[in-house]
């Protein structure tokens, strides 16, 4: 069976950043363990891939390595103390993914970039497609999560995948911006991405937010790609040299995304799932 055929079976989350902007609750804990409501952001992540039907969790982590292994592991003397009490009922969300996931770690010695940090991960994926999320980005849909929206889509065109949102043209110089062909409703076919473009020189207003879905050769143009924006590797760059081939594709998710590797966005998506939780 050729490698693109093959399902969706594992997600990585790249979580080695510094989280600067969220100095100093970042200083000992990554960003990605701070929780909207009582649930880490990595949780939520985690969330949506299960609803994938991916059961697989591959993590490069950087510091404070320790609080998200601990988080996705049994901890014996919290379920010691109460079990049995009123209290348990706390852990059953956290006790179902442990259950049904395995997780996997590596760290990214040096913060190269995102691009770099997914090619830390190539150990633990291997030779097979796979689903990348930034938990900093938190995604909510009343229907399909926006992964599965994105491995079924795969299913389809076997090629990878960024989920691209309409952005305020002043924000391009925050994301990777495309330029593409439309395909079908939603779909396009990307010809051109650009990483943090001032608005001038933005090809659209089309922004990628933080999932993927990457085929494996992405691993080796990595290793090729040179420092761009910022002195950083950058999946942008590597993914551009997948679309001059014609093969990555851009999808207008359905569903509501929160910056929450921003101060505003972690507060908005606060009041979001707060707003959720009493209604
Ligand atoms: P960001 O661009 O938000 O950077 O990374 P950051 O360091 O986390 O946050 P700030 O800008 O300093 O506040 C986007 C995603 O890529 C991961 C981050 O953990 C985050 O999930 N990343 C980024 C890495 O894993 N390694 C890197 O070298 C850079």
């Amino acid at each position: 069976m050729s490698k693109s055929n093959t399902k969706i079976r594992k997600c990585l989350f790249p979580a080695a950043g510094y989280g600067t902007r969220f100095l100093p609750a970042t200083k000992a804990i990554p960003k990605e363990m701070l929780p909207v409501l009582t649930k880490p952001l990595l949780q939520y992540g985690v969330e949506e891939a299960i609803t994938a039907d991916i059961e697989t969790m591959a993590i490069v982590t950087g510091r404070g390595k320790r609080a998200i292994e601990d988080h996705f592991d049994i901890s014996y003397e919290l379920e010691h103390q109460i079990k049995g009490t009123s209290k348990e009922h706390y852990l059953t969300e956290i006790r179902k993914v442990i259950t049904n996931c395995t997780f996997s770690y590596t760290r990214q010695i040096e913060m190269k970039g995102l691009g770099h940090a997914i090619l830390s991960g190539e150990t633990l994926i291997g030779d097979e497609p796979f689903a990348v999320i930034l938990a900093d980005d938190l995604c909510d849909n009343e229907g399909e999560s926006v992964l599965l929206q994105m491995t079924k889509l795969y299913e389809k065109y076997k090629c990878s995948i960024v989920a691209v949102e309409e952005i305020p043209m002043d924000e391009t110089n925050k994301y990777g911006v495309i330029a593409g062909d439309p395909l079908e409703e939603s779909v396009l076919r990307v010809t051109n991405m650009v990483e943090k473009p001032d608005p001038k020189d933005a090809p659209s207003n089309l922004a990628i937010i933080g999932r993927y879905i990457l085929t494996p050769d992405i691993f080796d143009i990595i290793r090729d790609t040179k420092p761009g924006k910022g002195g950083e590797i950058q999946i942008t760059d590597a993914l551009l040299t997948q679309a001059n081939e014609g093969r990555v594709i851009a999808y207008k998710f359905e569903g509501t995304r929160f910056d929450c590797g921003s101060v505003d966005g972690f507060v908005e998506a606060t009041n979001y799932f707060y707003g959720k939780s009493k209604s």
